[in-house]
């Protein structure tokens, strides 16, 4: 917990500056009564210095300047560096804005803070919020990527570094993690996610959580985070972005909700509430999401903000006529903040008057965001996240060495019939697609201060891994898109995507002869960045018509062909899985993708990435999910009433926790401590695991739990646990994992979380489908 720097202050104060002084005035009077008290505990005692501090300030305010602290806009950044429009500079002068986001770099903050601390009556500092997904200037994968190499220390470390960069470009608090469980893959944004499952997705949420905040959030390098979208914004029907969500409350709790839950016990300051309806109520105006669940329920004591325009959209959701009556429902509901709505700003004093809301609500919700402020240290140093100088901090080379690493971590090895990798150093090889020599994609949607320039192209990559050992030929082969429809949409979005002057007959033609004169081929191919998140729903998820062709023209070569995708969802690939030997899954791999990909195909790095999410035999599958229940009439071929499609297999194409190696691992047979487990005791197992290949890799090996028989329905599995092993050729370790009394508990028929006796079976292996069997009794 964050101290008030009064030494600091004192040091400053000698030097005369006049601000300064003022500011310290200001803290210290606060602070003064509670002199006993610091002398206390530390935890109690800092929280009392905190609500002094905030008492005594707020005393001082007048209701404008407290509405002004819920007001959050977002500034504008453009390509040429930050512009400012002059009616935000007047805003943050008169103490009409608590928060700006879309803002960075030193001197950029460094001019709105002036404005705010030294040109407003009360010197209050403001946040600076920023969507840092994946990274901020060194970008990382895609989320849905990171969490394919489910490891979590690598993961925090992804956001540690995310945190290291955006302070040091003058950004306190980041919009992430995004917890949205996703289990439809035309949804855009499950490429922001950890994909499909609850526990994984919960393991990811604290991983991001502890290494944006640290262990002091008020220390320069850290940062506030903000769990979105809350709640259940990935379940919008048919995939389509901000569509409508109706779920059970049994499905909210069970799957939908932990991640979010998780993201909050490790310590996230913040939530940021969806664009979605929950139970018809739009999450913005949700009183039982905010109020009853998330403040009550939960203990949650941080702040609330909005999403981008939530509160004027719930006129559009048809909850109210106008701002006003929005507006009134967001703080009743427990927001916080008003993310570029501009409702509260311009409503709540009138409604205050007309007696439509209370002074309390207001307080309440200015009270979390100054206590934000507090917390991260702003009041004691406005200019904390001002860094003298970032260039140090940014990019350095051991973050950009650990970016290859993560990105080498994620891929996921989909098939490798006939072991056609790694590849020989040697000979020729074709490097064909329109995403082959492609810097813009890869650093992938979300990451919006990245730059693509200094991204690395597989092209590149491949060059610099041969060392000039085998011939490396290049051809487009297609563009990115041929359809003149989706191109224009995509590029008034920003996408960039051109189209060769030659014709695609012609780019085809070339990529064929390119083909021949190699001894293999590696193909990228894949969607554009801008396919995917927010706002990049699509019905058709196989690779664009354009690209299939050309994977088509040059298989028929006869020549060996790799396919190493880049995208940011699940992709529809039963042609591809059914013809091309190789497939490699490396997402949108950030600023080493092209690096990293090449230590893959090379063997420098042996793939150990596993799904997070299923891909889907084809869309009409949609959604399937490993995690399913059994049905009345579960699926039997034999038997023509029973849960299954005439057309299509119930499975998809690569499920849950699928991803291969370049060696192989066995597992042999589940011993468990006992077979009858009475309540209460925990239930150690144990598996040993060998890699019988050719090569040294590591294995995550997942633990899998079904309650037989219960109150209400259970899934069919549900991942408990994993463990990640490295071992050599030859190497066998006896993995053990265990069990608690808590791993077995789940909704009854009241909602109440309890475990019952009875028949369950476990399930350990390499993927959701291929698994050792053991089963074990509850008994009372
Ligand atoms: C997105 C959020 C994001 C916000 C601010 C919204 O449109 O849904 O995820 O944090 O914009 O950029």
């Amino acid at each position: 917990m964050h101290e008030v720097n009064f030494r600091r202050y004192a040091i400053e104060l000698q030097t005369g500056n006049m601000l300064i002084r003022i500011v310290f005035l200001l803290t210290l009077a606060a602070c003064l009564p509670q002199a006993p008290a610091a002398a206390q505990e530390k935890q109690p005692g800092d929280d009392r210095q905190m609500a002094f501090f905030i008492d005594s300030l707020m005393s001082r305010m007048t209701l404008d300047e407290k509405i002004g602290q819920l007001n959050l806009l977002t500034s504008d950044m453009d390509v040429t560096g930050p512009s400012m429009r002059k009616n935000y500079a007047e805003d943050i002068r008169k103490g009409r804005v608590g928060a700006i986001f879309n803002a960075y770099t030193p001197e950029y903050v460094k001019q709105l803070q002036d404005m705010a601390v030294k040109q407003t009556r009360l010197h209050i500092p403001l946040l600076f919020g920023y969507d840092v997904i994946h990274g901020h200037k060194t970008i990382f994968p895609v989320p849905l990527g990171m969490a394919a190499s489910w490891d979590t220390a690598a993961v925090e470390k992804a956001a540690r570094i995310a945190a290291e960069e955006a302070s040091a470009d003058g950004i306190n608090w980041v919009y992430s993690p995004m917890v949205d469980i996703a289990r439809d893959p035309r949804w855009g944004r499950v490429m922001e996610g950890a994909g499909e499952d609850p526990r994984l997705g919960s393991l990811m949420a604290r991983a991001y959580v502890k290494g944006y905040q640290g262990n002091d959030l008020s220390a320069s390098h850290t940062v506030l985070a903000c769990v979105k979208h809350f709640a259940l914004y990935g379940a919008a029907e048919g995939g389509r972005d901000y569509n409508t969500v109706d779920m059970s409350r049994r499905r909210m709790f069970e799957t939908y909700l932990p991640p979010y839950k998780a993201a909050l016990d490790a310590g996230a300051g913040s939530v940021m509430t969806s664009f979605n309806e929950v139970n018809g109520i739009p999450a913005t105006g949700n009183r039982w999401l905010l109020k009853d669940l998330l403040r009550r329920q939960w203990g949650f004591s941080g702040l609330v903000v909005t999403d981008y325009t939530a509160i004027p959209e719930m006129i559009s959701h048809g909850v109210g006529r106008n701002t006003s009556e929005v507006g009134t429902q967001a703080l009743q509901a427990g927001v916080d903040m008003d993310m570029q709505g501009e409702v509260y700003v311009t409503q709540l004093k009138s409604l205050l008057q007309e007696g439509k809301i209370s002074r309390q609500d207001i307080d309440t919700a200015v009270r979390h965001v100054l206590e934000a402020k507090y917390r991260l240290g702003l009041f004691s140093d406005p200019y904390r996240y001002v860094h003298e100088n970032p260039d140090k901090v940014i990019m350095s080379p051991d973050k950009l060495a650990f970016a290859r690493e993560m990105a080498r971590k994620s891929m996921v090895l989909l098939k490798n019939a006939g072991q056609l990798l790694p590849l020989k150093k040697s000979g020729s090889i074709a490097l064909i697609g329109p995403l082959a020599d492609d810097r813009r994609d890869l650093i992938g949607a979300w990451s919006a201060a990245g730059d693509w320039h200094r991204a690395v192209s597989l092209l590149s990559g491949v060059k610099a891994a041969v060392e000039g050992r085998a011939k490396v030929y290049y051809a487009k082969g297609a563009n990115l898109v041929d359809d003149t429809a989706l191109l224009r949409k995509l590029n008034a979005a920003g996408a960039d995507i051109t189209v060769d002057a030659k014709s695609p007959e012609q780019l085809i033609r070339e990529a064929v002869a390119t083909a021949e004169r190699a001894d293999v081929v590696v193909m990228a191919l894949g969607e554009s960045a801008a396919m995917t998140g927010e706002a990049a729903s699509r019905s058709d998820i196989g690779l664009t018509p354009n690209q299939q062709e050309l994977l088509s023209a040059v298989y028929a070569t006869g020549k060996p062909v790799v396919l190493v995708l880049m995208n940011g969802r699940p992709l529809t690939l039963p042609w591809e899985d059914a013809h091309i030997p190789a497939i490699l899954e490396s997402w949108f791999g950030g600023t080493e993708a092209g690096a990293a990909i090449a230590d893959v195909l090379f063997g420098a790095y042996n793939p150990s990435g596993k799904l997070t999410i299923s891909f889907p035999v084809s869309v009409g599958q949609i959604p399937v999910y490993y995690s399913h229940k059994s049905t009345g009439r579960p699926a039997d071929p034999g038997n023509k009433y029973t849960s299954k499609y005439l057309d299509i297999p119930n499975e998809p194409l690569y499920p849950f926790g699928y991803g291969l190696s370049y060696t192989h691992f066995s597992y042999g047979d589940i011993v468990l401590s006992t077979r009858k487990l009475r309540r209460g005791e925990i239930l150690r197992m144990a598996v040993t695991v060998t890699n019988d290949g050719h090569y040294d890799g590591t294995e995550t090996a997942q633990l899998y739990l079904r309650d037989r028989v219960a109150s209400v329905t259970r899934p069919v599995k549900e991942l408990k646990d994993y463990r990640q092993v490295f071992l050599k050729q030859g190497e066998s370790k006896r993995l053990t994992f265990t069990l608690t009394p808590e791993d077995l508990k789940f909704y009854n028929r009241d909602m109440q979380w309890v475990t019952e006796p009875g028949d369950f079976e476990i399930f350990i292996g390499g993927n959701s489908r291929d698994l050792q069997r053991a089963a074990f009794t509850l008994t009372e």
